[in-house]
């Protein structure tokens, strides 16, 4: 990737969940040459200008090249948008795809849901997390990385980071997420908490960032995919997704894997359709993300949320329905979709998973599973997996 001049990126920042305030902090910032500003909703301000919401100085502050954020999701981004926009309403059964779904609104609404009760993995998750931190960070005694696919908000990653820096001097983060302000949100959290750490964070699509990463130097590196966001991708698309990570590793790498297990349809319904409607407004927000980008007319009310478990294929099938017969315009597209009543357009599935699902994954891709750590409700898990020849 060729880098142009190092830009500061200024930001609005709002108060963090858990009542982390958040200092705003200089970071370096990368665009390759074919982006356009002009589509930007980044303002680049030169250099060495700082931004400084408590007047506490933080030791982050004197050193902006503890962040570094390699922007490559702008580039093509709007015709991709567009192009898949059009492929996924104009298919048979008509689909959208979920990486859009974060967009700068909706990476706030995906946080919103990790806090509604009906919402378990992200809580399940960072319980194991806390309690087994340690332990994961002695899997890798020298390694001075971390790296993290769809890093989101990075809240249940202070765990790791914080076990890793009680063991070792310094730590590199590598966040990487298709949202950059998500992105960017984070790591400047992360660096107002941790003096020791630095961060190189990648704003783009997951195969994008695996093919731009840095050398990773002599030490292990430890990659982090959480959230059960393996469960987004159809079995094909797992296996050559692992695959495509496993083939950045080096012998002595290791992959920790959030997976969410399979339980009955109740729970796992209810985690996809709470009763707040954070959900559907997470989802809904999808149609009104083309509305703002590509000048439509989707009425936001005429949908509800299908959220159901099709229990042979081990997912959660999430969906909109039309509530009554629609025409929607989409112009810039030069597009008009017409939709019966009753009509769904298929946003996303999550699948579930067994340990044996876990292990047959891993051995198909590449990967050991060494250990397995479960919440105390079992409902969630985290699997280490060791690199093995491929
Ligand atoms: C379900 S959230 C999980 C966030 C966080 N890892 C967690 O466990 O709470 C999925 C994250 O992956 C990012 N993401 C989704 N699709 C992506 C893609 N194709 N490439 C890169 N990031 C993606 C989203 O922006 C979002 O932050």
């Amino acid at each position: 990737m060729r880098r142009m001049a190092a830009q500061v990126l200024p930001l609005n920042i709002r108060k963090k969940r858990f009542g982390q305030p958040v200092t705003r902090l200089p970071f370096l910032y990368s665009r390759t040459r074919c982006d356009n500003p002009a589509s930007s909703q980044y303002r680049p301000t030169p250099l060495k200008r700082t931004f400084d919401l408590n007047a506490k100085k933080s030791s982050a502050e004197t050193s902006p090249s503890r962040l570094v954020i390699h922007d490559l999701a702008q580039r093509n981004g709007h015709a991709e948008f567009s192009q898949d926009v059009r492929a996924g309403l104009t298919s048979n059964p008509r689909h959208l795809f979920p990486k859009y779904l974060y967009d700068e609104l909706g990476s706030r609404l995906f946080e919103a849901i990790c806090e509604v009760d009906e919402y378990y993995p992200t809580r399940a998750e960072d319980e194991i997390l806390k309690t087994h931190a340690e332990e994961i960070a002695g899997c890798l005694p020298t390694s001075d990385t971390l790296i993290e696919l769809g890093s989101g908000s990075a809240e249940k990653t202070r765990r790791l980071i914080e076990a890793f820096t009680r063991q070792r001097q310094e730590l590199l983060f590598i966040p990487v997420d298709i949202s950059p302000t998500a992105l960017a949100t984070s790591a400047q959290a992360l660096l107002g908490s941790y003096p020791n750490l630095r961060i190189e964070a990648y704003a783009a699509d997951y195969y994008q960032a695996l093919a731009a990463l840095p050398d990773f130097g002599p030490h292990p590196v430890l990659v982090l995919f959480l959230g059960s966001n393996i469960g987004n991708f159809e079995p094909p698309e797992a296996r050559r997704f692992l695959h495509a990570i496993r083939r950045v590793l080096r012998p002595h790498d290791v992959l920790l894997l959030g997976a969410d297990l399979k339980k009955d349809r109740q729970t796992l319904e209810a985690a996809y359709n709470d009763a707040l409607g954070v959900t559907r407004a997470f989802i809904v927000n999808e149609l009104a993300r083309i509305n703002r980008e590509l000048d439509a007319n989707f009425d936001l009310w005429a949908f509800g949320l299908r959220s159901s478990y099709n229990e042979a294929m081990g997912r959660v099938e999430v969906s909109l329905e039309s509530l009554r017969a629609q025409s929607v315009n989409i112009r810039a597209l030069d597009l008009t979709i017409d939709l019966a009543a009753g009509e769904k357009i298929h946003v996303e599935n999550a699948y579930k998973y067994d340990l044996d699902d876990l292990r047959t994954l891993g051995n198909e891709t590449g990967f050991a599973l060494e250990r397995t750590w479960l919440d105390s409700a079992e409902r969630f898990s985290s699997n280490l997996f060791r690199v093995t020849d491929l």
